[in-house]
């Protein structure tokens, strides 16, 4: 089945990442937004990158939500914000033709703002992990997460008060008195107060029409029984909580993290990404990792460096004990592979599931956790299959694979107990079906 008709959903649908991100969600937004009344984001900030590419052209993008093209787009309460870049993605979509107003794209009054100082704190704190940093996006995301949690900040909403550069200077002065502090006085003059303001205030005059109450027109839609759909960021294996810590977000990419965003509890389908192979990119324990001529064989055909950084990434094996983990922690009702052109040629194609720690047998769905002291420690169970001579890149229905990378799919299905709904085998909107 591939035609449109299979395509659509009734009620409200999540795309969201089975692993540690970059799995190809952007593109299956773009690929069922078509479809939608609606696209929100909710996870995360600018260290997504999410990669389209259709008939206008090839898109990246850190805060626009990839349904931009199609229809109506909100960025939820729970997404951090820097408005620079905001700006920035906004202007390059006009100057490619693409319309973007309040007609749709809405910004909640509620989303926290990234500033210069959460920037700098998240350098500064990864230089204080020493040798062991997150790897960081180095975006703010965690020292703007943390002034939201502490329940501090500047929200957008800050932005239209009749006080507002009264609270600036207010903040202004806090944030390099903490910069000065954490620097141990490196840091003399670490901000620019007439500068920031300028950009803010620059910021505020565009970006006001955009800037509406948001929950309302989500619920509306939701009542109606208009088709939503939820865009994640980042992947379940980086949640904030149940991921792969300390090596995380600070964020919940999952179900759980719309319905926060939301107030949306009724979600019908939740499709999870994964490559037919297992990447991250940023430090943290990595089983299947490869570092021999197949991870660069994956990393070189894949094209995989980083949407946001430009860091390579680091591929391995296709990871069914993490990616179990992952897709159940996310509330992943099916699952969508992506990449799996990626593989076409290999002789042989090996799948970890199991891992061993401590001496002791762990299978799919059997592992306590996945936090780092766990993680850090397993070496992976494969199981090895037959690759495939032919390509996959024209296949636009299951029957058209090769057969042993139908075996392969039926193989993860089997292994991660879910419905593989999609498969995807090229990074253009055309390249997937519906199985
Ligand atoms: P996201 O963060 O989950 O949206 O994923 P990214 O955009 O960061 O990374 C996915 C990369 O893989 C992008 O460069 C996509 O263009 C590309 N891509 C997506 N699906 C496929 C596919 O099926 N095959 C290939 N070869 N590339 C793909
Ligand atoms: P998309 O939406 C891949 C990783 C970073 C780092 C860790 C913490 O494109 O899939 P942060 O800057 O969030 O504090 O960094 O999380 N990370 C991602 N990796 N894709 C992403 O987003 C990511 N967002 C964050 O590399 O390891
Ligand atoms: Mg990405």
């Amino acid at each position: 089945m591939s035609n449109s008709s299979s395509l659509k959903w009734n009620g409200t649908s999540l795309v969201l990442d089975a692993a540690w991100g970059d799995n190809g969600k952007g593109k299956i937004v773009d690929y069922l937004s078509p479809h939608a009344d609606l696209v929100i984001r909710w996870a995360g900030g600018p260290n997504a990158g999410h990669t389209v590419h259709n008939k206008r052209g090839e898109f990246k993008f850190h805060l626009i939500p990839s349904g931009i093209f199609n229809t109506k787009c909100i960025l939820a309460d729970t997404v951090v914000v820097d408005l620079d870049i905001l700006i920035y993605e906004i202007d390059e979509l006009l100057s490619r033709g693409i319309p973007v107003s309040s007609k749709n794209l809405l910004i909640s009054p509620d989303i926290t703002m990234i500033l210069d100082w959460h920037k700098k704190r998240d350098a500064l704190t990864e230089v204080a992990r020493g040798e062991k940093p997150i790897g960081t996006t180095r975006r703010g995301i965690g020292p703007a997460y943390a002034d939201r949690t502490e329940r501090i900040g500047l929200q957008i909403h800050h932005l239209f008060e009749k006080n507002f550069e009264k609270r600036f200077k207010k903040e202004f002065d806090w944030q390099t008195r903490l910069t000065q502090l954490m620097s141990a006085g490196v840091e003399k003059k670490p901000y620019d107060y007439d500068d920031m303001l300028r950009r803010l205030k620059v910021a505020r005059k565009r970006l006001k029409p955009m800037i509406q109450e948001v929950l309302p027109v989500i619920w509306k839609a939701h009542k109606e029984g208009k088709r939503i759909l939820g865009e994640g960021a980042q992947g379940a294996l980086l949640d904030i909580d149940l991921g792969t810590a300390p090596y995380v977000t600070s964020s919940h990419p999952t179900r759980a993290g719309f319905s926060a965003a939301t107030g949306v509890y009724k979600i019908n389908h939740v499709y999870a990404a994964s490559r037919a192979y297992t990447a991250r990119v940023g430090s943290g324990p990595f089983p299947t990792e490869l570092t021999d001529a197949i991870g660069d064989h994956l990393v070189e055909v894949g094209h995989e460096y980083g949407t946001t950084t430009g860091r390579r990434r680091r591929c391995g094996w296709f990871d069914a004990v993490a990616t179990y983990y992952g897709a159940h922690i996310a509330g992943a009702t099916e699952i969508a592979i992506t990449k799996l052109d990626v593989l076409d040629g290999l002789d042989e194609v090996k799948i970890c599931v199991g891992y061993i720690f401590e001496g002791k047998k762990y299978g799919i769905g059997k592992i306590p956790t996945i936090k780092n002291r766990f993680l850090d420690h397993v070496k992976p169970i494969y199981k090895t299959m037959n690759g495939w001579s032919g390509s996959t890149k024209e296949a636009r229905a299951f029957k058209d694979l090769p057969k042993n990378a139908q075996k392969y799919i039926l193989e993860l299905q089997k292994l991660l107990d879910k419905k593989i709904r999609f498969v995807s085998v090229g990074p253009k909107r055309e390249e997937m079906f519906s199985m």
